[in-house]
């Protein structure tokens, strides 16, 4: 990590805002290394060793990991049943206190970010900023042209209605009176997927997310991960700001 000035070092780790840091620092608030800091410049990165009001500030390093979740994992870092949890498939190379942005179902695979950014998840999950998500669906039946309309139109579910999408029939299979089908949402509620073709009479099979705005799971199987690119993460980090 390149040295950043320290009242941004503050602000990305939480303490507070920039401006804010910055009198916090004037007023003889912060040590860096051992001394008191009180005029601006001061560039620091996570080797140093930064406290305010004595406390040690946390200084980890930002991890942005693409998984591809399995199904049978819960999308948490614990579980009260004490199931398998999607950390428990990270190795010794992720050591920084990561989390999942949202969540997928303990029965739904597919492409799972987690990170150690608040800030970064916070506009990720946020509706306002439309970051799409594709699903492929297994469901049962067939659906019609009138209820494909309802879904893509947005339905009423409880609590909400949701939000266009678009729909895709890709197989049917009239034998085994299942169809694969593709959903593209923008929204995260609980179950949406599942809530959304049980109200038009399709319940979910099988449920798997393939894409997460411009990510995909290309590369990976099952139960491995990878850091994102520098890339990725500010072409992430742009399209929310332009969505701001
Ligand atoms: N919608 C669902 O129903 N389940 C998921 O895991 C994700 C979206």
């Amino acid at each position: 990590m390149e040295k950043v000035r320290l009242q941004k070092f503050m602000a990305d780790a939480g303490v507070a805002s920039r401006r804010k840091s910055e009198e916090m620092i004037a007023t003889g608030h912060v040590r860096v290394n051992g001394k008191t800091v009180v005029e601006m410049g001061v560039k620091v990165d996570h080797s140093d060793k930064i406290e305010v009001d004595g406390m040690p500030l946390e200084t980890e390093k930002k991890r942005y990991i693409l998984m591809y979740k399995p199904r049978g994992v819960i999308s948490a870092v614990t579980d009260d049943k004490d199931r398998k949890v999607v950390t428990d498939l990270l190795k010794d190379d992720v050591r920084e206190r990561v989390y999942p942005i949202g969540r997928l179902d303990y029965d739904t695979s597919g492409l799972l970010l987690l990170t150690n950014d608040g800030e970064f998840a916070n506009h990720l999950m946020h509706p306002r900023y439309h970051v799409d998500k594709s699903y492929v669906a297994k469901v049962e039946g067939t659906l019609t042209t009138d209820e494909i309309r309802s879904l893509e139109k947005g339905i009423k579910l409880t609590g909400y209605t949701s939000a266009r999408s678009k729909v895709t029939v890709m197989s049917k299979d009239k034998k085994k009176h299942s169809s694969i089908v593709r959903i593209v949402i923008h929204e995260g509620h609980n179950h949406q997927v599942k809530n959304m073709f049980d109200a038009v009479g399709h319940q979910v099979i099988k449920l798997s997310r393939e894409r997460y705005d411009f990510l995909t799971l290309e590369g990976l199987v099952s139960g491995q991960y990878r850091d994102l690119s520098r890339q990725e993460v500010a072409d992430l980090k742009k399209e929310i700001t332009d969505r701001k």
